[in-house]
């Protein structure tokens, strides 16, 4: 395929020189007439390992070449790839200029071509980048049925210093469409990433764009515990760097996909206890720590915007699936689910729950003492079916139970409002437009996607 790569620094650089090995003809483009000039003649602009054996085979090969001629590189080619810079402002925002810019340059020379052309963001952009920004520029609607441009964003997850193999073989290849379904430019995706051996996965834009940026952030806070955990441990005479190497050796609770779907603020007996008894060291020891130390005040703003999604629903009678801290269990302590209750009570909502491990530990006596002198206000909520769960109520809150109360309020005449803490609605296609937050064209279920984050120790 003959390509123009816009930006030949660290990703155009090395996308274009792994496109150039994997056969294809690549024309970079450049602002900067340095780059260009090196770039053309089979030279890395950065420094990167084994980047300049694959551009000199690349030259070699009559592959590589380049101009500052934006127009002339689009109608010389079939695909443009976006990877010019998208550095911070000072007030923290991306500076777009470069992507608009080239957005448009591209889409006014795209009017004087006729044969298909398929355009992809491969830059760092925030969401709604590509339904603000580029498709406007490029003068399409971003409908899939769009034919002769094609537009889709592919962001780049490779690391300085190992970009050559994160290229060929990163986690994934996020694919963003207008709907995130494979559409006419599949195929085309296809041939240019197939020597990567990550899968692609469609998902629609603004997913692609957020993603590649919560990596991100993902990676600085993983960077910033690690080196606030070291700091505690040197401070107690633990070797810091022996425990983290045993913390990583656990992939099932400590790098897995454990405690990582947004849902309830986390509870139960451990995870609030030892989190302030490690905040209580650190002040014994007075070591700062100010990402552990803003842990529990995150899950508390978490409680209150959880309430607040209940209380705007507007009905007075509410009804809670769930209240000991995970399904499964009779714990009450330090459970969300309870605050939450406690919450609506204070504020005089009329509340019934529904939990039947709490409910036959109360019959049992097995945790009758702690239920009763605890938390008598929430017992007597307590009802014992799912049918008194859902009978004359205006909201239901769903943290549990979610397939089998979802189906039963679809029946209703008059289904209360849902609050949805447990995860997406199976079978129901959540829908991202390009004004609004992503919804659910469900007539019941009013928020927020993914699983409950119950599970303590
Ligand atoms: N560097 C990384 O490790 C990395 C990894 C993944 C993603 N990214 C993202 O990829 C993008 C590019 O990053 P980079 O590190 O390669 O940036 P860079 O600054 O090294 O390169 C950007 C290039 O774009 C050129 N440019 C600017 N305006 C242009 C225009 N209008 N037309 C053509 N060229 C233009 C600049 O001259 C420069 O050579 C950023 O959004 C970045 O966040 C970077």
């Amino acid at each position: 395929m003959r390509i123009s790569v816009f930006g030949l620094g660290y990703v155009g650089c090395v996308t274009a020189a792994c496109l150039a090995k994997d056969g294809h003809r690549v024309l970079g483009v450049d602002v900067t007439p340095s780059k260009v000039v090196r770039f053309g003649r089979g030279l890395p602009t950065v420094v990167e390992p084994r980047l300049d054996a694959l551009l000199r085979r690349g030259y070699r090969a009559r592959r590589l070449s380049a101009t500052a001629d934006a127009r002339a590189a689009v109608l010389a080619t079939d695909v443009s790839i976006i990877c010019v810079g998208t550095p911070s402002r000072r007030d923290g925002s991306l500076d777009l200029s470069a992507v608009r810019e080239t957005a448009e340059t591209i889409g006014r020379a795209l009017t004087a071509k006729t044969s298909r052309h398929l355009v992809i963001l491969r830059s760092t952009v925030p969401p709604g980048t590509a339904e603000s920004i580029i498709l406007p520029a490029l003068g399409i609607d971003g409908a899939p049925t769009e034919r002769r441009i094609g537009f889709v964003v592919v962001p780049e997850f490779l690391r300085e210093g190992t970009a050559i193999a994160d290229y060929y073989h990163p986690s994934f290849v996020l694919v963003g469409s207008a709907d995130g379904q494979p559409d006419g430019n599949a195929r085309t995706v296809a041939e240019l990433f197939n020597s990567t051996r990550g899968p692609l996965t469609w998902v629609p834009y603004r997913e692609a764009e957020m993603l590649k940026s919560v990596c991100n952030v993902f990676h600085a806070l993983k960077v910033a515990f690690a080196n606030e955990i070291g700091t505690l441990c040197a401070a107690l005479s633990i070797d810091g760097h022996a425990l983290m190497e045993r913390f990583v050796t656990d992939r099932k609770l400590n790098l897995s996909a454990a405690y990582l779907r947004p849902g309830l603020p986390f509870g139960g007996s451990c995870l609030p206890k030892d989190l302030r008894m490690v905040l209580h060291l650190s002040n014994r020891e007075n070591c700062d720590l100010p990402v552990l130390r803003a842990v529990m005040g995150s899950n508390e703003s978490h409680l209150l915007r959880t309430v607040e999604r209940i209380t705007d629903c507007g009905g007075r009678r509410v009804a809670l699936d769930g209240l000991a801290f995970k399904s499964g269990t009779d714990d009450l302590r330090e459970s969300p689910l309870v605050r939450i209750a406690e919450h609506l009570l204070g504020k005089g909502y009329d509340l019934k729950i529904y939990d039947p491990a709490v409910e036959a530990s109360r019959l049992t006596g097995a945790n009758r003492q702690y239920i009763e002198e605890r938390v008598p206000h929430l017992s007597s909520r307590l009802v014992t079916t799912l049918d008194e769960l859902l009978d004359r109520i205006d909201v239901l809150v769903v943290a549990r139970h979610r397939a089998e109360l979802l189906e039963r309020v679809a029946r209703l005449g008059r289904p209360p409002r849902v609050v949805d803490l447990a995860g997406p609605v199976p079978g129901v296609e959540i829908v991202v437009d390009a004004v609004s937050k992503p919804r659910y064209p469900h007539a019941v279920a009013a928020s927020a996607p993914a699983p409950v984050n119950l599970e303590g120790a």
